[in-house]
């Protein structure tokens, strides 16, 4: 596991552009697998700018993101679709046909989740996968739990996780109740792993989860039985562990 101190923010999403690009100039072709949530957005905002620049070609590149909220649709802005095209895809000359998420609007969890392992599979599988941290240690929508579930499954939202959706609804009824995520050992499988975490309400989390014991109640934890992982994080994230 490599540790990169970032000074902050900015700092963090700069240094997380870097190794993207660099994988991407080293290898056109390459699968990259994507996370929304706000740590991104800055890594994202830079490499659109890369592109623009001249600097950074997309249109060889396939994309697989991590998880979806079920019950949305592409036009709903909390989908994760509209964010990534919000944030990247729309920005980028990155091939549309080969960007894939969880399709969040088949009802059937089954089909959804063994489509989306089919289609991971036959990219050739994941040589760069983007991860942020969740406040409890989740990666993807891997919540918690007594396992580490292999494969991309259905999740039930927590309580906690939809009173605090709740906000980005015009009402309750409408925040999804589930999401399909990747699962760890598709996770795992990614040849190398960029985690991006910035905040001090981070530290505790990221002290637990890459200094602590592995345990599928920290599910970030099992990060540090992967050969290539390299974790960006600023100084507010790393405030609590010596390095
Ligand atoms: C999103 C995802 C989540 C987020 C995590 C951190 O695709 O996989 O695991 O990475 O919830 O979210 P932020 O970055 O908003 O703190």
């Amino acid at each position: 596991m490599r540790v990169i101190k970032a000074r902050d923010y900015d700092d963090m999403s700069r240094k997380a552009a870097n190794i993207i690009s660099a994988q991407i100039i080293m290898k056109p072709d390459c699968v990259l697998g994507l996370a929304t949530g706000s740590t991104p957005i800055g890594t994202y905002a830079d490499l659109v700018e890369r592109y623009q620049k001249g600097d950074l070609d997309f249109s060889s590149v396939t994309t697989v993101n991590l998880d979806e909220y079920k019950g949305l649709n592409r036009e709903n802005e909390q989908s994760y679709y509209y964010f990534m095209h919000d944030n990247l895809f729309g920005k980028v000359n990155v091939d549309l046909k080969r960007t894939f998420l969880p399709d969040g609007m088949e009802p059937d969890a089954k089909k959804a989740c063994e489509d989306y392992d089919r289609v991971i599979a036959a990219t050739g599988g994941v040589d760069l996968q983007l991860l942020g941290l969740g406040h409890n240690g989740h990666i993807g929508f891997n919540e918690p739990a007594e396992i580490f579930e292999a494969e991309t499954h259905c999740v039930d939202l927590t309580e906690s996780t939809i009173t605090a959706n709740r906000r980005f609804f015009a009402s309750e009824e409408e925040v999804p109740r589930q999401a399909y995520t990747m699962g760890i050992k598709t996770i795992m499988r990614a040849r190398k792993i960029l985690l991006v975490v910035s905040g001090e309400d981070k530290a505790s989390i990221v002290k637990e989860a890459f200094y602590g014991a592995i345990t599928p109640k920290v599910p970030a934890s099992v990060l540090q039985l992967h050969n290539d992982v390299t974790i960006v994080a600023d100084e507010a994230a790393l405030s609590k562990v010596s390095l």
